[in-house]
Parts: C-alpha cells; structure tokens; sequence
C-alpha cells in the first residue's frame, strides 16, 4: 500500500517535469553551423540574412529555400523571423512572397537573394532591398529589388527593380587622384570598362546590403561592373530609390557579400571573394568616412578554416542592442545541393583598437560582451 503511493507520488512528479520538455527547450548560446530550430522545431530558414531591431525585438529577414538545388531560385519568397534575445526565434511567416505570375519581376523561380529590411522614420514604412535575377535569365539581369510595408513583419507590396544610378558618374572624396578616377572616354582596365559599358542603363547590382548612419541617410551597398567592384550608392529621402551619387570600393579586386557596420565613428565592410557558394577568404575595409577612402586590411578571421571564413560567406553585421562595442559578425553556410540545410555561422568582433578580428568558437554566449 505504502509503497503503491510513492509510486504514484513519484510519477505526479515525473509528470509534472515532462512539462517544460513539452514546450520548446530556451536556447541560451550561439553555436555556429548547427541546425538551429524555431518555435516549431524547424531550422529557421532565412538565408543571406538580413537584421532590424525595434523596440526591444530583433527582426531576421531571409531567402527561404526548399529542399535540394531548386532551393536555389526564389520559390516562396522572404522569411521573417523575431526575437528578443537573439537565441530563440519565433516565425513570422513569410514577408514578402515571390509572385505566380510568371511576368512579375518577383515572379517564383526567379533569385532573389540577400533581403534587408530598413525602417523609414519620416515615411513611418519598412522598405526591403534584395537583389534580384528574373526568372529563368541565371545571375544576368543584376537588378536591385524593393519592396515597402506598413508592419515590420509584412506582407511587404514589391515596388520595382532595376539598375542603379543610370547616367552617373561616381563621387569622389576631396584628394582622390585623378589617375584614380574613372574616364570614360579611356577605360584603364576591365572594370572601369564594365562600368563604362553601363553608365547609361545603369550599374549591376548583385551581392548587397543596406545601411542606414547615424544621421538617418541610408546607403546600399553592392556588386557591380560583374562583381569586380563594390559601389556604395546614397539612398532617396524616403529609401526607395538612388540619388546618382555613389562611390566605387576596392575597384577591379571583385569582393561580395558586403556587410557594414559603424563602430566609435569609423566605418568598417566586411567582405569575401567570389567563388559563388563556395567559401574564401573573407576581407575587412575601414573608413572614416561612408565616401572613402576605404582601406583594405586582408582576412579578420582566425581559427580552424579561418582562411576560409570558417566555411562561411559574409551577410550580415548586426549591433546587440545596449551592449558596448558588441557586434555580432554573421555569415552564411550554404549547401546548394540541398539549399535549405544551409547553416548560420555567428561570432562576436573582437576590436583591436581600430582593427577587428573574428574568432572561431565551438559555442557561445552574449556574456563574451560583458568583458
Ligand atoms: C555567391 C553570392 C550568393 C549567391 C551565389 C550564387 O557568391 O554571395 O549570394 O549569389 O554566389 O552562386
């Protein structure tokens, strides 16, 4: 009898703590290339990720993909995910879906890829940039996409894409040489020759990001003249279009993947090569101001595949939100051959003074910002 009630006491107790397994585990660090679930259990799907933090909420805008290499076209559109402390994401479902007409820019089956999500203070709208390929033309049509909403989480209405900064030359910052300025009548190499070639319909626009200063000017940042260049490219009042004026980065040495970021009013671009999906070495730039001149540092990376960003590729540089000199540096792990298993390879920056480095780490936590 005594007995028979210790045991039922015991299972009560073993009831009662089977509940908390039943809901979702709290994630409470950061460990890069794992599968990283969601509210539901899913590995969050939102690759060449894109970050905005309001009002005590972190926002994570992705390319969904699906299963295998079709997962490498746009067949459902951009994912959004939120968070409170950047560990556990909840889904938002999907913020902008790609479009079943088959003559939409965004229509399924085109590449869209790299969505950023900035928020417009005087328009009071969100507004997304990603760039985007049309459907069934491979990576030649090198267009900027954009698309706006009302509510952080979407539905985001697409607006247009196209070619930057049609009939522009670039800005050059006081004391540029003028050796280092690009003369259209005389192209000195294969990129001023490319961007030559499309001063009148417009620069390419591929890998890309979005910045918005200190001052509420918001700049897109991305690959141009056939990822030989990077252009950083000032944005309209209300961020949903080009001014014309524009700066040429590390022309001629192709760096995509650009990821920016303003720390102690200097700015820093982390970049990587071109070797479509498969990793490089990544890159760092500094400046003291948006306009150049940008100086080239080499890889920021160490650790096991440090030469190989870790088996990463650069998307993103997100500031943790009331935590000094805390940067998280985000990169992706892509599988094209099952797209939607790509991982997420996140790090803190460790500043050096005015240089940066990323560390290798098998896990951590945000408490590596309290020291
Ligand atoms: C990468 C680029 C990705 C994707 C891929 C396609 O270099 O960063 O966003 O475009 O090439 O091969």
């Amino acid at each position: 009898m005594k007995l028979r009630k210790i045991y039922a006491v015991k299972l009560i107790i073993a009831g009662l703590m089977a509940i908390p397994l039943m809901v979702h585990a709290q994630a409470k660090q950061f460990t890069p290339g794992a599968i990283w679930p969601d509210n539901n259990g899913v590995h969050i799907n939102a690759h060449g990720g894109g970050f905005l933090y309001q009002k005590g909420t972190y926002y994570w805008f992705g390319e969904h993909k699906i299963a295998g290499g079709a997962g490498n076209r746009a067949m459902v559109g951009v994912h959004c995910y939120s968070s409170k402390d950047l560990y556990n994401w909840k889904d938002e479902g999907i913020a902008l879906p790609v479009s079943p007409d088959t003559t939409n820019d965004i229509a399924k089956g085109c590449i869209l890829e790299r969505p950023k999500v900035v928020y417009n203070k005087k328009t009071k709208k969100y507004v997304m940039w990603f760039h985007l390929e049309l459907r069934g033309q491979g990576y030649k049509a090198a267009r900027a996409g954009v698309a706006v909403s009302n509510k952080v989480t979407g539905p985001y209405t697409f607006v247009k894409s196209y070619r930057p900064n049609a009939g522009f030359m670039p800005y050059y910052p006081d004391g540029t040489p003028d050796n280092e300025k690009v003369d259209c009548t005389q192209p000195k190499n294969k990129s001023e020759g490319f961007f030559c070639r499309d001063v009148p319909g417009g620069q390419m626009a591929r890998d890309m990001n979005v910045f918005v200063d200190d001052d509420g000017k918001a700049y897109h940042i991305f690959s141009a003249e056939e990822n030989f260049t990077l252009d950083i490219a000032e944005l309209n009042a209300d961020f949903t279009g080009h001014t014309g004026k524009f700066a040429r980065v590390y022309a001629g040495h192709q760096t995509e993947a650009p990821a920016i970021f303003k720390h102690n009013g200097t700015y820093y671009l982390i970049g990587s090569g071109t070797t479509g999906w498969d990793p490089n070495p990544a890159r760092w730039f500094s400046a003291k101001s948006i306009w150049g001149p940008w100086t080239y540092h080499g890889n920021p990376c160490i650790g096991p595949k440090a030469e190989l960003t870790f088996g990463g590729q650069s998307t993103y540089v997100l500031p943790v939100a009331g935590k000094k000199d805390a940067f998280i540096f985000m990169a992706d792990k892509w599988t094209p051959k099952d797209a939607i298993d790509g991982r997420y390879l996140w790090f803190p920056v460790t500043f050096k003074g005015d240089d940066i480095e990323i560390n290798w780490m098998e896990n951590w936590d945000l408490n590596v910002f309290n020291n």
